[in-house]
């Protein structure tokens, strides 16, 4: 089973994106945490910078909405080129539309769930998503310690993939770093985002390249 490792450019520095991406070339996807300051307490950036972002970066993004009313808005991120759009499932008010809505313009669809947010309505509905993010801390802020509590809905997630065979990707977020990125993938999970154990390094690719061979050493395929 292929591993991703997707960096958040949330522990990057703002001022010197362009820069900050080049950094990460070596990772799957630039992972893009838009948030609104109503869905969660914090404030980041919108679809201008985001389209900006997408023309200078090297490696696709991954946008992770953290916004309300994400029927009106993801859209308009997948129209920028985006290659993954994923909303919060707390937030959207028909999700599996807006996921039809989102692949229809060309984005993967990735529906996202807070750590409180139970997955079992969302079992049966896997043929409509391309990912499922499980979050790891409560959504808003980077630097937060991972929430192992979470770990049995990766289970569930990955027990249905595998019985149905849909080729769902199963992302995680918030907290991770080299040990808990084993928890991690030991627990089901192929899609990695991580913040500040990459970011707050000097040497990116090579954090990128360690958290991708402990996540390899224990992906389901081993
Ligand atoms: C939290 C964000 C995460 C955050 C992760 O709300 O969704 O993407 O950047 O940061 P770390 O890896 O530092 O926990
Ligand atoms: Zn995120």
């Amino acid at each position: 089973m292929a591993v991703r490792i997707n960096p958040s450019i949330l522990s990057a520095d703002f001022v010197n994106l362009e820069a900050e991406v080049a950094r990460i070339r070596s990772a799957d996807f630039v992972h893009v945490d838009v948030m609104d300051n109503h869905f969660v307490p914090n404030l980041t950036f919108g679809l201008a910078m985001v389209e900006r972002l997408q023309a200078v970066s090297p490696i696709p993004l991954d946008v992770h909405l953290m916004m309300d009313d994400p029927d009106r808005w993801a859209p308009g991120f997948a129209e920028a080129g985006a290659g993954s759009v994923t909303f919060h499932a707390e937030a959207a008010s028909d999700a599996v539309a807006l996921a039809r809505r989102l692949r229809s313009i060309g984005a993967r669809a990735g529906i996202a769930l807070k750590p409180g947010t139970a997955v079992e309505p969302y079992l049966g509905q896997l043929a409509e998503f391309d990912q499922v993010l499980v979050m790891t801390v409560e959504p808003g802020f980077g630097g937060q310690s991972f929430l192992a509590s979470t770990m049995p809905k990766l289970g569930l997630l990955r027990a249905a993939a595998t019985a149905s065979g849909f080729d769902v990707w199963l992302q995680v977020d918030g907290g991770i770093n080299e040990h808990t990125i084993a928890v991690a993938a030991d627990s089901g999970a192929d899609t990695f985002v991580a913040g500040s154990s990459v970011f707050a390094f000097d040497d990116a690719a090579e954090r990128i390249g360690l958290l991708r061979e402990v996540a390899t050493a224990h992906s389901h395929a081993h």
